[in-house]
């Protein structure tokens, strides 16, 4: 039975990570981005990347048993990633949520096997992280990747994600531009772009209505996957040169395009990030190497605004 599950995890590992590049043509704004395909990976985001490394690693070290149960607390990629990667590995997976969040989020983590918590919104985040730790003190069987603070998250992007972009770009990267939720995939692929190339520039892209690191109040904002109320502690590894504000209507209007114009159905994140790259790009000239990622895929907003009929 180890064999068969050995290669089912196997046949499910080779389709995450070594996602394609391809390079973008933008008119009017005259620039040509490096676009990172992260929603090619198996689950549809970049996500699933640090579902295999942080539960392999887990497993490696012994520290999941038969009998473990994989509790996370996400709004959503993390969450569909876990609950893949744990099923197929053979652990149960339970994901905390919010109520907030959307149907077509919870459908895909109960379809893949997981079983889902949903706490009341209200008090975002931080709820479902305390109950997440509250539920482990309380019984061991819990194993907790801990996305937000585990520095595997970082490695697996600086070793993994941040080396596929340096083979991927022809010459030198002139800028590295992202948004962050924990900060694990700006930290990890920021320090590896700039360890080849020193004289890189690496930016936050953050939403305008929650301009955290520009020292601005938080607010709501509909760039999803993205700055989720507070600074993560991951981010404090990255080596920010700077962070540029992009707004949740411009992020929208420009994921539309994407869908419309280039054929790419990815969320709303990857929009964001386009923008932001474009304002880079035309600052640093035509022959800046200026990569970015698209995050995820575009069924998972279904139900948000981004599919409003405009
Ligand atoms: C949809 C989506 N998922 C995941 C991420 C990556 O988040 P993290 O900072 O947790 O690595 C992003 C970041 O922009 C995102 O937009």
């Amino acid at each position: 039975m180890d064999d068969v599950r050995d290669s089912r995890v196997a046949a499910l590992f080779s389709l995450i990570g070594n996602t394609p590049m391809i390079k973008l043509r933008f008119e009017p704004e005259g620039v040509t981005l490096y676009c990172k395909c992260e929603f090619r990976n198996a689950s549809g985001s970049v996500k699933d990347r640090l579902a295999r490394h942080v539960l392999s690693d887990a497993k490696k070290r012994g520290l999941l048993k038969p009998d473990s149960n994989i509790l996370e607390c996400s709004s959503g990629n993390t969450g569909i990633a876990l609950s893949m990667v744990g099923s197929v590995m053979g652990y149960k997976v339970t994901i905390l949520m919010s109520a907030s969040a959307s149907e077509e989020r919870r459908r895909l983590i109960r379809q893949l096997g997981a079983e889902l918590i949903l706490f009341d919104s209200a008090g975002k985040y931080q709820t479902g992280i305390e109950m997440s730790r509250q539920m482990a003190a309380e019984d061991p069987r819990y194993f907790l990747p801990r996305q937000f603070e585990n520095p595997l998250n970082v490695q697996d992007h600086e070793f993994g994600t941040g080396e596929e972009i340096i083979s991927q770009v022809d010459g030198p990267i002139d800028a590295f531009i992202h948004g962050f939720g924990t900060g694990g995939t700006l930290a990890g692929c920021g320090l590896a772009i700039r360890k080849r190339w020193p004289k890189a520039k690496i930016y936050a892209m953050e939403p305008a209505e929650q301009a955290l690191l520009a020292g601005e109040c938080p607010c709501c904002h509909m760039i999803e996957g993205v700055a989720d109320g507070f600074i993560p502690e991951l981010l404090r590894s990255a080596p920010l040169d700077d962070h540029i504000k992009v707004t949740s209507a411009d992020a929208m209007t420009m994921t539309r395009r994407l869908h419309r114009d280039y054929g790419l159905l990815v969320g709303t994140s990857s929009g964001a990030n386009i923008v932001a790259s474009i304002q880079i790009a035309q600052q640093m000239g035509p022959r800046a190497n200026v990569v970015t990622l698209l995050c995820d895929r575009a069924e998972r907003y279904f139900s948000t605004p981004l599919f409003d009929r405009t």
